[in-house]
């Protein structure tokens, strides 16, 4: 199998072509990513090939795509911020460029190359419900939460116009080795994790009750991997996450109890557009990818220090 991960030298691509080059039925793997946050580090060790392009290039995407069973396709432009501060670069990158995507897998090989898309839980937006089943009315607040309903949406009407084998995943916190701690709108377990090695006090925007459903990297690349070699699909989007929710402060406790010591938090004024609680139902997953065994926070966090520790 020849499998392309755009967005291949992000944090989850480069994990993802880890677990894709390590499985027996997979024997190319090519990440193609601009490098515009991803990094080539990322893949250092990785039994995978790197082809610097844009998925705005659809020549490009057609060269690299060419006889390829299955795309993974995660580039995008990813921050909710830099969408709200200029909104078009958003939208090329992960609306226009899921569709060169979409095109470009038509044309890979006969009936089409597989496609799994990364959405994002930020689709329920404004939606109070909990837990967050794919049924929900989606209320996206920010451009970037809007390019990826777009983006899930342009891939399922992909499979119903043109019969392209297509997943669409709902990604929800995901967290592990690779994330970036050291920009701007870095995710809050990179934050909190470099903050803690640093010695430095841990910010917490509102009073640490707010709670996500932490995924661990590993387990988000093993599903796509596993959704990969058996061809997974489906005609409905499907959320990536476990119904595992914790808050802040439960974050930060786990780390004083990693660590052996007790972290200075510092509590600041909650940021606008933050919601407060996130949380996946997972019926649908656990459906089509059953048996699977979620790594828990805690040892994700163990090997989220670890990596992070051997860095600094
Ligand atoms: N990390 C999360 O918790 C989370 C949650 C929901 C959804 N997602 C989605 O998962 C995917 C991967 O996110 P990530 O956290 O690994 O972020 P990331 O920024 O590390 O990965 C995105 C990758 O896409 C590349 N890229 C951006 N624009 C490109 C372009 N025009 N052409 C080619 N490559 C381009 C970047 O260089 C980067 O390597 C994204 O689609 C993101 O929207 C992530």
């Amino acid at each position: 199998m020849r499998v392309i991960v755009t967005g291949g030298a992000g944090f989850i691509g480069a994990n993802l072509c880890g677990a894709l080059a390590a499985h027996p039925a997979i024997d190319t793997v090519v990440a193609f990513d601009d490098l515009s946050t991803g990094r080539r580090e990322n893949l250092h060790g990785v039994n995978a090939e790197l082809v610097v392009g844009t998925i705005l290039d659809p020549e490009a995407l057609a060269t690299v795509c060419a006889g390829a069973h299955a795309i993974v396709h995660l580039a995008a432009i990813g921050s909710v911020p830099r969408s709200v501060a200029d909104p078009l670069p958003t939208h090329f990158a992960n609306a226009t460029g899921t569709v060169n995507v979409l095109q470009a897998a038509r044309e890979a090989t006969t009936g089409g190359a597989q496609v799994v898309v990364a959405g994002s839980s930020s689709v329920y937006g404004a939606n109070p419900a909990l837990p967050k089943h794919e049924d929900l009315a989606t209320r996206p607040l920010s451009p970037y939460a809007a390019s990826k309903l777009a983006t899930e949406a342009y891939a399922l009407a992909w499979a119903a116009s043109y019969q392209l084998p297509v997943m669409s995943f709902r990604f929800f916190n995901v967290f592990g080795p690779l994330q970036p701690a050291d920009h701007a709108y870095a995710a809050v377990v990179p934050r909190f994790v470099a903050a803690a090695l640093a010695g430095q006090p841990l910010t917490v925007h509102g009073d640490g009750t707010q709670s996500r459903d932490f995924t661990y990297v590993g387990t988000v690349a093993g599903v796509i991997t596993d959704a990969v070699v058996r061809r997974v699909t489906s005609l409905e989007p499907v959320n990536l996450a476990f119904g595992t929710r914790h808050t802040l402060l439960q974050v930060i406790e786990l780390l004083e109890q990693q660590l052996g010591r007790t972290l200075d938090v510092q509590f600041e004024p909650t940021r606008a557009g933050d919601i407060a609680h996130s949380q996946a139902a997972h019926h649908r997953l656990d459906a089509l990818f059953p048996g699977v065994v979620p790594v828990s926070l805690a040892d994700g966090l163990r090997a989220t220090v670890q990596w992070m520790a051997g860095r600094v």
